[in-house]
């Protein structure tokens, strides 16, 4: 059996005006009755795992208890960062706390941001990598891309291990530009990083301790002083303070040489930015998607959503609006990327 880890501590800033510090992606209705949170702890169901564990920042705390408790999912626990300092210190600390208590399982990195239509496949995969994993591999999901996207990162995939499936990784590119996408794309031998890893603990923090000493002395301190209380394991934050920010694809999935890849079919998606909401939901005769109370005039290829008004437009094409109580977006759907800048901009100027 193996330890489903749901990593919860994004902001979902691209997500913006719906997705806020209090509120993040994660813990919305973005697309279905479930939140993203509990599409994930669902989507493991018949797999035979141990009670997952989630990291997310101290302030959600009773959302992440609350929303597991709904889904009928019980935790082995919740580990609580005073801030994010994003997902590689995130995923080291639960491994070290996993060591701590004595074990040293499998630990099935799962982001709490995507959506995946065919479960079926999705756990065949998982099943697939454990066997990988089991044998000292950092496996990462690979998802045959089907546009040049920018917003993913992309890995180079290698000879097959074994008849199981997986694969060599022969490099990872973190969100390339547009024109190294299309190559990619073009090229056949390139999948998006998925986000979502399977590996021992050992050996994630012994690949992290190579590469990145500095982020792995930090947290093998934090976890010697963690505070416990009921299901709540807190990070100190004075030690935490010291981390650096790095992302696990950045600290460790990109300079171990032991990556291996398995790839993913599965009507997979990273629910991080309007556009990518835009494709995945149901569209009208006029290819618009319309959440709540809004009417679309002679409006083409538009995500249009009302949270708490009457929304109408004219003659608009390939645009979101997105209408929340206090602040309203209205974007060229194309630009959607740009939103994390835009409340970067924002924030400083207020
Ligand atoms: N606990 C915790 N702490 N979770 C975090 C933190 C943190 O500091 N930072 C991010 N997360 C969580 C987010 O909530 C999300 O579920 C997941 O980790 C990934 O973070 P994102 O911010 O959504 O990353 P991304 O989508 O830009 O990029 C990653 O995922 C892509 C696919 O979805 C990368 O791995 C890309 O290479 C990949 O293609
Ligand atoms: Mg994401």
């Amino acid at each position: 059996a193996f330890l489903p880890v749901l990593l919860a501590g994004g902001n979902g800033t691209r997500l913006w005006p719906l997705s806020r510090t209090l509120m993040p992606k994660q813990f919305i209705r973005l697309a279905g009755t479930d939140t993203m949170l509990q599409q994930t702890l669902c989507r493991l169901d018949g797999l035979s795992l141990e009670k997952p564990f989630i990291i997310c920042n101290e302030e959600h705390r009773f959302i992440v208890a609350e929303q597991a408790r709904q889904a009928g999912v019980e935790t082995q626990g919740i580990l609580l960062e005073p801030f994010g300092r994003n997902t590689a210190p995130a995923v080291a600390m639960v491994a070290f706390e996993q060591l701590t208590q004595g074990n040293d399982p499998l630990m099935l990195v799962l982001p709490s941001d995507h959506r995946i239509e065919n479960v079926k496949a999705f756990q065949a995969s998982v099943i697939e990598a454990a066997a990988a994993a089991g044998q000292g591999k950092l496996v990462t999901f690979g998802i045959v891309p089907s546009h040049a996207e920018t917003g993913y990162g992309y890995i180079e995939a290698g000879q097959p291990f074994s008849a199981s499936g997986a694969r060599a990784v022969k490099r990872f590119v973190e969100k390339p530009d547009k024109a190294t996408a299309e190559e990619f794309l073009a090229n056949g031998h390139f999948f998006w990083n998925s986000g979502m890893f399977l590996f021992r603990a050992s050996r994630y923090l012994e690949e992290l301790k190579a590469a990145r000493a500095d982020i792995y002395d930090v947290c093998e301190q934090a976890a010697q002083n963690i505070e416990r209380e009921f299901d709540f394991a807190r990070i100190p934050k004075d030690i935490f303070e010291a981390c650096p920010d790095e992302s696990i694809d950045y600290a460790v999935m990109e300079p171990t040489a032991e990556a291996a890849m398995v790839p993913l079919d599965a009507g997979w998606s990273d629910l991080g930015s309007w556009s990518a909401l835009w494709e995945v939901e149901e569209k009208d005769s006029d290819n618009n998607v319309k959440i709540g109370d809004v009417v679309a005039a002679d409006t083409r290829g538009a995500y249009i959503r009302a949270e708490s008004r009457l929304v109408a437009t004219i003659g608009l094409e390939d645009v979101v609006v997105v209408e929340t109580k206090d602040a309203v977006l209205v974007a060229e759907k194309s630009r959607v990327q740009d939103v994390k800048r835009l409340v970067e901009q924002i924030r400083g100027e207020k």
